[in-house]
């Protein structure tokens, strides 16, 4: 059977959503009910009246779903779909960094485990960090964490010194200066665009930093310009979409790959086929330890709240 069919077929037979981040294989990206970046994925995961959530994406976007939907099943296609960054994270290490600082606000990137979370004040999304750092009153110390490089450019938007943990995306990390300096001067006219889990001197280069959501819209309301893309390359599926007739071109790696861009292999594990399985087999799926749960959803549901 065709395995569209048979995905089209099971998700209305068993009441399923099927949500999936932008750096998802373009093949699952047109098939899913809901394309976004992870605060679109956690508000549209937090609203659904579907019985079966499928999460394609990584472990922690539908660990977030789980927790805010406990009664329902939530399916993730590839259990080893991790994150480089949520790694860099260990409950055991983080939990003594913030006993050693009892006073701080502990505000931690969506991008990191349930345990990480249950430890947490408030969560957030790179759509949302500026705001939600800018609603701590300014004498309140704060913790940021897992990523450096989020945390470091949040610092700087708001001039508020931020105790950052040393975690970062491996992904975001490849890209290399002098390969997008060269790139520049091929595409002069250009524009860089670039994600805030990027490194400073990347950063430093953009005319836009910004979620992957913020990303396109920016696109989207410029589509005169060409750019260079900085983040993940499966964005550029949905980019392309919006603006069908803008040169977009993938900034380069360090290491040469046959993208000749940044790809996530976490994100990529997930396939069409192992998605229908999924669906078909109602496995794999997420369970998350119930007091870990309870003491998670709190920090998520403030950025819900903040992010109205
Ligand atoms: P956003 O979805 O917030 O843009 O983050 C990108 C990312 O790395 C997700 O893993
Ligand atoms: Fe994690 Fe980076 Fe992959 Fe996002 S792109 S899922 S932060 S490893």
């Amino acid at each position: 059977m065709d395995l569209i069919e048979g995905i089209n077929a099971l998700r209305l037979e068993k009441n399923a959503i099927i949500l999936a981040h932008y750096y998802q294989r373009d093949e699952i990206q047109k098939i899913a009910d809901y394309v976004g970046d992870s605060l679109g994925l956690s508000q549209k995961a937090a609203d659904t009246n579907a019985s079966i959530i499928v999460f394609a994406g990584v472990h922690f976007m539908a660990e977030t779903a789980k927790i805010l939907n406990p009664t329902k099943k939530v399916l993730l296609p590839d259990l080893s779909a991790g994150c480089s960054l949520a790694d860099s994270c260990p409950p055991d290490s983080f939990s003594k960094f913030i006993k050693s600082h009892p006073e701080h606000l502990v505000i931690t990137y969506i991008n990191c485990s349930a345990e990480i979370k249950a430890m947490s004040d408030i969560v957030c999304t790179s759509s949302n960090a500026l705001k939600i750092v800018e609603s701590v009153p300014k004498d309140r110390p704060i913790i940021f964490a897992p990523d450096k490089n989020l945390g470091r450019y949040i610092s700087k938007k708001t001039g508020r010194d931020l105790l950052l943990w040393n975690g970062s995306c491996l992904v975001h990390e490849a890209f290399s200066v002098d390969k997008l300096l060269a790139l520049y001067k091929t595409y002069p006219e250009s524009k860089i665009i670039a994600h805030p889990e990027s490194e400073e001197h990347i950063l430093e280069l953009a005319t836009y930093i910004g979620s992957t959501a913020g990303m396109i819209n920016y696109v989207k309301n410029r589509p005169e310009e060409q750019y260079i893309v900085a983040t993940e390359a499966g964005i550029l599926h949905k980019m392309q979409l919006e603006v069908p007739n803008t040169v977009l071109i993938p900034a380069p790696a360090e290491e040469d790959n046959t993208c000749a861009c940044s790809e996530c292999a976490f994100m990529k594990v997930n396939t069409l086929q192992k998605l229908y399985d999924c669906l078909l087999n109602e496995r794999p799926h997420i369970e998350v330890q119930e007091d870990i749960r309870l003491r998670a959803l709190q920090p998520i549901q403030r950025m819900l709240e903040l992010s109205k």
